[in-house]
């Protein structure tokens, strides 16, 4: 697409001639971004697929929709289908796929789960392997930051003290994330590849199903605390199984790829790796900068319960809307003129990359506590990090991220 491409009018609505699951957009959205929020609040979008998409590229626009869930659904689905009437590739989550009361329930139960202190639990498991991690990759000197580090790290820690789950087939956790991801978007020729791909989806579905039962959920792990819950009536138990399908999917794979995006930025930025190696406790700071500017989850989706406005936009009940994280993260009404620029100096906290309101996401914290471990590993361990070739872009209708990311390390 044109940098100047130009936005059209269609009577009232603005309308972006981008299409949000293309090839293109999916490997760089940043004219796509740039050009929803130069057109208004909202804007119509182009989908090959035919679905009729209402997209949000600003910061304040988006934040009044999050602010508003009784206007704003989640219940009617994440991603493009409506949950009235299409059947999905799996059963509603009681947590994001849910809306007030039933929501307020699940959620009390999510947060008495996911507690500041439970969080801080599981710091020395999460520091001891970021620092095995980080000491293994400096010893190679060159090597593969997507899978040997921002993979393998949490694979060893996020599975256990979080999931509980059973060793046997674990490899199915980001195959199970890599197709829900994918099924959120619509079905493109590359989705469909994908999907193909993957193998035998339903094989994946009944092992998840299987690894959220209560007999398979390993004791010393939020998945068990969760079934504590219902074990005291606070939930039942097949909102229990839900829950922690849950942490399965939205565990692991949203983690790898905000952690390797943010090497790559401070591969990429050395005067803010100085930054970060001069003052590793900044290493929070670090990825919530890398979430802003480069939000790992592309988009969340609401539907409105009647006809209503966006900022003056007419959306109509049913109609499906899309948040787009990259593009309000770097709205410079919000952010200023520099909105593009990666700095650890930067206020970053308001960033949308993990929501906002009500659906707010409960793993943050375990997101950051991750950072904190391996980044400020990195930051005492290595002296000088940089690219070593090209990273491959991942193509996904929901997360970004890489496949492959060759960086070079010398040790401190
Ligand atoms: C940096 C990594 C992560 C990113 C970028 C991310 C992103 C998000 C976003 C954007 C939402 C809001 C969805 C919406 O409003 O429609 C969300 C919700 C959620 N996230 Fe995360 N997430 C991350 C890590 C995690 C982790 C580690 C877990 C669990 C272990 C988790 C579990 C959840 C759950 C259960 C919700 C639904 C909350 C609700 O609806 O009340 N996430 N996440």
């Amino acid at each position: 697409m044109p940098t100047d491409a130009p936005i059209h009018r269609r009577a009232t609505v603005p309308y972006v001639p981008f299409d949000p699951f293309s090839d293109e957009v999916l490997a760089d959205g940043t004219e796509f971004h740039r050009a929803l929020t130069a057109a208004g609040p909202a804007a119509r979008v182009d989908q090959s697929e035919g679905f009729e998409i209402v997209a949000v590229g600003r910061y304040e626009t988006a934040a009044a929709v999050y602010d508003d869930p009784a206007m704003f659904l989640n219940s009617r689905g994440q991603g493009l289908l409506d949950r009235l009437e299409d059947e999905s590739f799996r059963e509603p989550s009681v947590l994001v796929e849910a809306d007030p009361p039933d929501h307020t329930v699940a959620r009390s139960v999510i947060r008495k789960v996911i507690t500041p202190r439970a969080v801080r639990g599981m710091r020395a498991s999460f520091v001891a392997a970021a620092e095995a991690a980080v000491d293994r990759v400096v010893e190679q000197g060159s090597f593969d930051a997507q899978t040997e580090l921002a993979e393998a790290f949490p694979l060893k820690v996020i599975p256990d003290l979080v999931m509980g789950v059973r060793e046997e087939g674990r490899e199915n956790l980001l195959r199970y994330s890599t197709v829900l991801f994918e099924c959120l978007g619509p079905m493109t020729p590359r989705a469909r590849r994908v999907m193909e791909d993957a193998g035998d989806i339903d094989e994946v579905r009944t092992w998840i199903a299987e690894s959220c039962a209560r007999e398979n959920v390993g004791p010393a792990s939020l998945g068990a605390r969760i079934w504590e819950a219902a074990d005291s009536g606070a939930i039942t138990a097949a909102q229990a199984a839900n829950m922690v399908r849950s942490l399965l999917g939205a565990g692991l794979d949203t983690t790898i790829h905000s952690l390797a995006r943010t090497i790559y930025h401070l591969a990429t930025h050395p005067e803010q790796w100085r930054k970060l190696r001069a003052a590793p406790e900044r290493a929070t700071l670090a990825f919530d900068e890398s979430l802003r500017l480069d939000p790992t989850v592309r988009q969340t989706y609401r539907t409105p319960a009647r006809d209503t406005d966006i900022g003056g936009v007419p959306v109509r009940e049913g109609q499906k809307i899309m948040l787009i994280s990259g593009a309000v993260n770097r709205d410079p009404d919000h952010w200023g003129p520099d909105a593009d620029r990666y700095d650890l100096d930067r206020r970053s906290g308001s960033h949308l990359a993990l929501g906002r309101g009500i659906h707010q996401c409960v793993g943050g914290p375990i997101a950051r506590l991750e950072a904190d471990a391996l980044l400020g590993a990195l930051a005492r361990r290595v002296e000088s990090l940089e690219l070593d070739g090209d990273p491959e872009v991942l193509l996904n209708n929901t997360v970004r991220g890489f496949t492959r990311l060759p960086v070079r390390v010398t040790a401190a």
